[in-house]
């Protein structure tokens, strides 16, 4: 009866080792064979689905979920919070595969077999007339499945250097804290929509099927951010076209654009629809910048600071990360011509655009305007086209959800002069990164200039 459905999630689960689709014929405009509206955009890079259970996964509760490698691991063996080098990360472009998408998980991977997945259940429930329990079977069936490019970036992002000045509660992430893939899934408000909220309802919250010493991870976002086609929130069960590895969700988790990774709740089980924001542990001691002056030692007996919802964070910060030259990277004399081409990328948050990038070769007194690629926009302006099983139509979408890379070549005489670079971002509300870090006792958020220093081989 579900064999159509079987067979599109299998199929999709195998296009892991394949090559993606081919990307749109050209069209021409009507009655112009001369202008040439081809709709190119970026197509995932080949991904190559690791097969192979990894020798220091074994003894752990993740010792059924195959690894790429090259993941560098953040909190040791396990839990498994890994990002990719950040060469790496940038050099496969605007889409991350599944093997370099970093991965943040508070606790051990739930299991769930590929015949299992059709099966899998989450409830809607709470603050509505009909509480629902849907299967993923239902969701492909009964519901339009769209395909979007969103970014997700952990609140950890460039914490290390936080932890450099001063150490906070958390883990030291680089700037590869940040990863873009095409979600497949189902707009989060019309799964809400059909458990018919009542008025008081104010926030949806959502819980995860991993159970951790707190409880199970769970968060909220505002209900009429949910309802809200424009924010794009949504449940997804596939990522550049495969399933869902187990790592990022498998087999159905929430996408939040522009707000911090932490409310992206994966391996879906319910929706609560309520009327104040959620009481899930992690809700509330997780994913909050509190004021800079708490220390770690105050935080621990100050439950009123951790209960107060101002300061919970959900849009993302401005912010930017320089991914040429790296940070080890020695740069030749021998340079030539005589240029070197600085680069790197940049978001916003809460479906802001990136308006300018600077970069500066001298602490900050002078800026030059580096150019931007909004790889994004290439989406938009493509024609309404089916992709991996959802409508890949953004016609309609103004939000930028997703980061942009940004260029400049600076002659290699004045990078001798220089100690350093720096680059900073501003967005379209001019949220302008700011040159000081605001410290914060579980380092997130951290946005100030990046810095670069300059060497040269000998
Ligand atoms: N959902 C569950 N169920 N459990 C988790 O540990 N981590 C959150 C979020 N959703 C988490 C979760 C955090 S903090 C982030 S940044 C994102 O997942 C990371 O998503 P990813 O691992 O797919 O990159």
């Amino acid at each position: 009866m579900d064999t159509v459905m079987e067979a599109e999630l299998s199929k999709t689960h195998q296009l892991g080792g394949s090559l993606p689709p081919t990307p749109p014929e050209s069209t021409l405009a009507d009655g112009d064979s001369s202008s040439d509206t081809t709709q190119e955009f970026p197509l995932p890079p080949p991904s190559t689905e690791p097969t192979e259970v990894l020798t220091v996964d074994l003894k752990t509760p993740d010792a059924h979920v195959p690894r790429d490698a090259r993941l560098i691991r953040l909190t040791g063996v396990h839990p498994f919070n890994v990002e990719a080098p950040l060469s790496a990360l940038f050099n496969e472009g605007f889409l991350t595969s599944p093997e370099l998408f970093y991965v943040r998980n508070h606790g051990a991977v739930p299991e769930v077999k590929d015949e299992e997945c059709l099966d899998w259940e989450f409830s809607v429930e709470g603050l509505v007339e009909k509480p629902l329990k849907i299967t993923l079977r239902d969701l492909l069936k009964e519901y339009n499945a769209i395909t979007v490019p969103i970014t997700l970036v952990c609140a950890g992002n460039r914490r290390k250097e936080q932890n450099q000045v001063r150490k906070t509660k958390g883990f030291s992430w680089g700037p590869a804290g940040v990863s873009t893939a095409l979600w497949t899934g189902i707009a989060l408000g019309e799964v809400i929509k059909r458990a018919n909220p009542h008025r008081r309802a104010r926030y949806v919250c959502m819980e995860g099927a991993d159970k951790l010493p707190n409880g199970y991870y769970g968060t909220s976002v505002k209900m009429n951010w949910a309802m809200d086609p424009n924010r794009g929130m949504m449940l997804a069960w596939k990522m550049n076209g495969e399933m869902l590895r187990p790592d990022h969700g498998k087999p159905l988790r929430v996408v939040i654009p522009g707000q911090i990774g932490g409310r992206s709740v994966k391996w879906l089980k319910k929706l609560i629809i309520t009327e104040g924001p959620s009481d899930n542990w992690y809700h509330i001691y997780d994913n909050r910048v509190l004021p800079t002056m708490i220390s770690p030692e105050e935080s621990a007996n100050r439950p009123d600071i951790w209960e107060d919802e101002r300061y919970a964070i959900y849009d993302l910060n401005t912010n930017s990360a320089i991914a040429y030259p790296a940070h080890d990277e020695q740069l030749s004399v021998a340079c030539a011509p005589s240029n070197y081409r600085v680069k790197g990328y940049a978001y916003g948050g809460g479906g802001r655009r990136i308006t300018r990038v600077e970069v500066s070769l001298d602490k900050g007194k002078s800026w030059q305007l580096a150019n931007i690629d909004y790889a994004e926009d290439k989406y938009r302006d493509a024609t309404e086209q089916d992709l991996y099983g959802g409508r890949l139509d953004m016609s309609w979408r103004e939000s930028c959800f997703c980061w942009c890379f940004w260029e400049l070549d600076i002659p290699v005489d004045e990078l001798k002069v220089a100690k350093d670079i720096l680059v900073r971002a501003m967005d379209e509300s001019m949220n302008l990164q700011p040159r000081d870090m605001y410290w914060s006792v579980l380092g997130m958020m951290n946005n100030p200039w990046y810095r670069v220093v300059v060497t040269f081989e000998n």
